[in-house]
C-alpha cells in the first residue's frame, strides 16, 4: 500500500549547505534501497518534505525522522494513500527555498508553512515543482 506523507519543520540552526548536503546523502541512498521517492524544499528556517513509499517504511523512516536533532517543530500537514507516485522519478530531489525566496515573499509576504493550509503548501510545492527548481536527484 503506498502514502504520500507530507510534514514541515523548523531548522534547528542555521541551514547550511554541509547540512543539507549531509541529509540528501543519507536520503538519496536509503531511499533508493526502500523506493522511497520525494521532495525536499529547505531555506528560509523550514523543512518541508514529501514522502512516498511503502506505508511501513515511510512510516519507519518517519519516526527517525522526528527524532534527528537537525530540525524542531515536526508536524505531519497530511499523509494520504495513493494509487500513484507524483515523483516517481525522485529519491529526493531538493528545492532550496533561498533561491525562490524573493518569489515566495512576493506571491505569498505572509508564507509561514505553519499557518497555512496542506492545500496551499502543497499547491506552493506543485508550483516550484514545475517552475523547475528542483537541483538535485
Ligand atoms: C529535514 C530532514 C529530511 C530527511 N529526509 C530523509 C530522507 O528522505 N531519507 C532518509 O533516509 N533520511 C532522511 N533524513 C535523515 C534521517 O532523519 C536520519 O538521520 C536517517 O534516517 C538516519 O537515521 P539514524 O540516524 O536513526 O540512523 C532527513 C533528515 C532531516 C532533518
Amino acid at each position: 500500500m503506498l502514502i504520500r506523507a507530507f510534514y514541515i519543520s523548523r531548522s534547528a540552526g542555521p541551514q547550511t549547505s554541509t547540512i543539507t548536503g549531509s541529509i540528501l546523502k543519507t536520503a538519496l541512498v536509503f531511499n533508493k534501497v526502500h523506493q522511497i521517492t520525494g521532495v525536499l524544499c529547505q531555506g528560509t528556517g523550514f523543512f518541508l518534505q514529501m514522502l512516498e513509499g511503502e506505508r511501513a517504511v515511510v512510516n519507519q523512516l518517519y519516526g527517525r525522522i522526528l527524532r534527528d536533532s537537525r530540525h524542531k517543530d515536526v508536524e505531519m500537514v497530511s499523509l494520504h494513500e495513493i494509487s500513484q507516485r507524483k515523483f516517481s522519478h525522485w529519491s529526493m530531489a531538493l528545492i532550496d527555498l533561498s533561491d525562490t525566496d524573493p518569489m515566495v515573499m512576493m506571491q505569498h509576504p505572509e508564507f509561514d508553512p505553519y499557518s497555512a493550509s496542506s492545500e496551499l503548501l502543497s499547491q506552493q510545492i506543485d508550483e516550484w515543482v514545475v517552475s523547475g527548481k528542483p537541483i538535485r536527484n
